[in-house]
């Protein structure tokens, strides 16, 4: 029996945000150059995109380059966004076939203008795709996030359009790139670290955690869904406590 048959239909996370990490450790561990580990990351992309589709996910959000990833070294970021372009085109097929619409989220007016085409051109294709959203976190990060979130707000409220007494969660939610999509459920991160990087970190409020020691181009379609299993083992109580204890108290009322 596949991992995958023991997943619950009925309890699917609607939302998976994932950390691709370790391409980097995964080449080295082979004597190749970083960018072999990229390209490696591409197809575990292509699989946990497809996995995800199979069992009715309706968001997963990829960190596929941070706002802290343009320190790397020049060769390398100009290979993530060569790959990036390729991948864009190679891999339209596969969003096509399993109706996949593709969206960014992050900075997009930092990228060079042939990268901006390619992902405009993605953007536009796949726009009409309804049955899963790969939302790729592109010049992403958290507290860039919550900064432009905080300026566009005072904007507002500088401009007698918002009072500021009104700003509350949804007002925040509302206002910064995710939100056309709810909470991730579960947020996964591979390669053996214990660390947000400044990913979503409003959104992962009330997010449940995975990590895997794999590296993430060694991550497989069973790996997926024995961390989706897992989450479906989990309570989720969102600060309350446990539906099965208040059932517990009102039989005892
Ligand atoms: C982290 O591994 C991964 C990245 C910074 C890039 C993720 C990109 C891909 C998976 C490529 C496919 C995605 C697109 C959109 C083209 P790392 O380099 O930090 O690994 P390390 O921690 O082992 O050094």
């Amino acid at each position: 029996m596949s991992v995958s048959d023991s997943i619950l239909p009925g309890k699917v996370p609607a939302h998976v945000a994932v950390i691709m990490d370790g391409n980097g450790r995964w080449a080295q561990m082979r004597d190749l150059p970083r960018q072999q580990g990229h390209m490696e990351g591409v197809k575990a992309v292509r699989r946990i995109a497809k996995a995800a589709c199979k069992i009715g996910i309706r968001y997963l959000t990829l960190y596929a380059f941070s706002t802290e990833n343009w320190g790397r070294p020049k060769e390398e970021v100009s290979a993530l966004m060569a790959l990036l372009v390729s991948c864009l085109h190679d891999e339209m097929p596969l969003f096509m076939d399993n109706g996949i619409r593709l969206r960014v989220i992050g900075q997009a007016d930092v990228f060079l203008p042939e990268v901006r085409a390619a992902l405009d051109a993605a953007l536009e294709k796949t726009a009409g795709n309804t049955r899963m959203d790969l939302v790729l976190a592109l010049s992403y990060s958290a507290r860039w996030e919550l900064i432009e979130c905080a300026k566009n707000l005072a904007r507002l409220a500088k401009a007698g359009q918002l009072d500021p007494e009104t700003i509350d969660g949804s007002v925040i939610g509302n206002s910064l790139t995710t939100s056309f999509m709810p909470d991730p459920d579960l947020l996964i991160r591979t390669s053996g670290e214990y660390r947000i990087s400044n990913f979503l970190l409003w959104q992962i409020a009330y997010s449940e955690l995975f990590f895997s020691p794999v590296l993430w181009p060694d991550f497989t379609e069973e790996m997926f869904y024995a961390a989706i299993a897992d989450y479906q083992k989990r309570d989720r109580r969102f600060g309350k406590i446990s539906s099965s204890k208040t059932m517990l108290s009102t039989i005892k009322e």
